[in-house]
């Protein structure tokens, strides 16, 4: 027990950065309670340093000069809440070759660089932490290593990007578009100018390759997650989807079985009866379940001033614990499983398909004859006449379980065939 402070250089003063300085001066004591040391921050890290801040701050605290951070010897852990990969990668980089322990929230560049920055931080002696990267204020990355460390984790389904569970929830609640929801959803500052990352399903693929990689001890790549957005749904796609007793939710999916791992990220229909349907606005949750225990779920806020910032304080006290301990940069040797991902063949699921056809005889019997062929067997089938033509009917479907190569096989059959006008659109169905 050395040290009677804790020094923090601090990159990035904006939502989060704000929120860790709030609860830093907030939470002194608990924090000296949990660690015998007081946590003082010595610098933080700006880039415009005229902007109006929610927070003032001592004088001569702020900077625009990473020198007088990185190379000041009394900082011991450097916090980065800036975000991006560059300069941030650069300046994790110096902080650790510094020997700083370092506390990350910053989810693209751990998806992207996490084995390379914790290989250095392992050389280097140095802790590095990143619990708020994935489903800011809940604790899954701890959940995961620590909670589930005598469990096997087969399966975890994530909804950890609150811009597009936003999105999604105002579209099945008030029958919006895509277009309207979105612009509701930046009007409240939920969705950046810029949303790209958000609705391709880009940034829940990223949280979705961390929690694929800790919770099965191997090294999953933001390659490896098929991703798909939600820029295709539609409000007719979400009215039968409801009939149907489902709701639409941008899922990730990571799961392994005797084949291997399979992890994706795609908009999907949850049976109103499971859990992760009753997450709702920019909410997040993680359903894990471990062969052992079962089912859990972890649900709370995944994005936020505060709540992001209890994540980062959360690394910020295990790094201190360390320090008093004597124990930081120790780690236990992994031993990483080989990565196997499953193919097309080997990727099973329930599927929902949303037809345009010819209304007449035996075009359902000549579908279910394509099905059957590909093994696929159907769950649900409802017929409606289609609005645009009375001719046609809108056919849609919802099979048993069946290969991801299965359903692709029928679905190219059906948009080659005569008397299917269009095939409107293809989901998967989970719960
Ligand atoms: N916001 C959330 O709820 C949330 C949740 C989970 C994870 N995260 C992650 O946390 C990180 C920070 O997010 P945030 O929302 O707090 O971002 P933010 O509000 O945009 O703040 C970014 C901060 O970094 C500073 N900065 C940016 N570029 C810089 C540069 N080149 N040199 C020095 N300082 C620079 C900015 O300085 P100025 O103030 O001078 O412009 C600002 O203070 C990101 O990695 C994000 O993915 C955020």
């Amino acid at each position: 027990m050395g040290k009677k402070e804790v020094n923090i250089g601090l990159i990035g003063f904006g939502t989060v950065g704000t929120g860790v300085v709030r609860l830093v001066h907030a939470y002194q004591e608990d924090l000296y309670k949990q660690t015998g040391v007081s946590i003082h921050i010595e610098r933080i890290l700006i880039k415009d340093p005229l902007k109006e801040r929610p927070l003032s701050v001592q004088h001569g605290l702020l900077t625009t000069d990473p020198s007088t951070l990185l190379n000041d010897p009394n900082i011991d852990i450097v916090i980065e809440v800036m975000g991006g990969i560059e300069p941030a990668k650069t300046y994790i980089q110096k902080a650790l070759e510094k020997g700083k322990h370092v506390v990350t929230a910053n989810k693209d560049l751990m998806a992207l660089y996490g084995d390379e920055l914790l290989q250095l931080a392992a050389r280097c002696g140095c802790d590095l932490y990143y619990e708020a990267s994935v489903a800011g204020g809940i604790p899954i990355l701890k959940t995961i290593t620590d909670g589930f460390s005598s469990d096997r984790i087969t399966k975890m389904i994530g909804i950890v990007n609150g811009t597009t569970n936003y999105i999604l929830t105002k579209m099945m609640r008030e029958a919006v578009s895509f277009e309207e929801a979105l612009k509701e959803a930046q009007r409240l500052g939920y969705a950046e100018q810029d949303p790209t990352s958000d609705v391709d399903g880009l940034d829940a693929a990223r949280k979705m390759a961390i929690l694929a990689s800790l919770g099965f001890h191997t090294g999953i790549n933001v390659d490896d997650v098929s991703c798909k957005g939600i820029g295709g749904i539609t409000v007719e796609d979400l009215n039968f989807a409801k009939q149907l007793g489902y709701t639409m939710k941008l899922v990730g999916i990571a799961k392994r079985d005797e084949w291997g791992i399979e992890v994706s990220v795609e908009p999907t229909l949850v049976k109103d009866t499971h859990p992760l349907a009753a997450v709702n606005d920019v909410f997040n949750a993680v359903y894990v379940y471990g062969e052992a225990v079962g089912e859990t779920m972890f649900y709370g806020p995944g994005a936020g001033e505060l709540p992001t910032a209890t994540a980062v304080l959360s690394d910020l006290v295990s790094v201190v614990k360390n320090i008093q301990l004597g124990v930081t940069g120790k780690h236990m040797p992994l031993s990483y499983s080989e990565k196997v991902l499953k193919g097309k063949e080997t990727i099973y699921a329930k599927f929902f398909l949303r037809l345009i056809v010819q209304d007449e005889c035996g075009v359902l019997a000549k579908i279910a004859e394509w099905m059957a062929e590909e093994e696929i067997s159907l769950e649900k089938v409802f017929q409606k006449p289609y609005i645009g033509d009375q001719s046609q009917a809108e056919l849609i479907l919802v099979t048993h379980f069946a290969s991801k190569k299965s359903i692709e096989h029928v679905l190219d059959l059906l948009k080659q065939s005569d008397f299917i006008k269009e095939v409107k659109s293809c989901y998967r169905v989970e719960g």
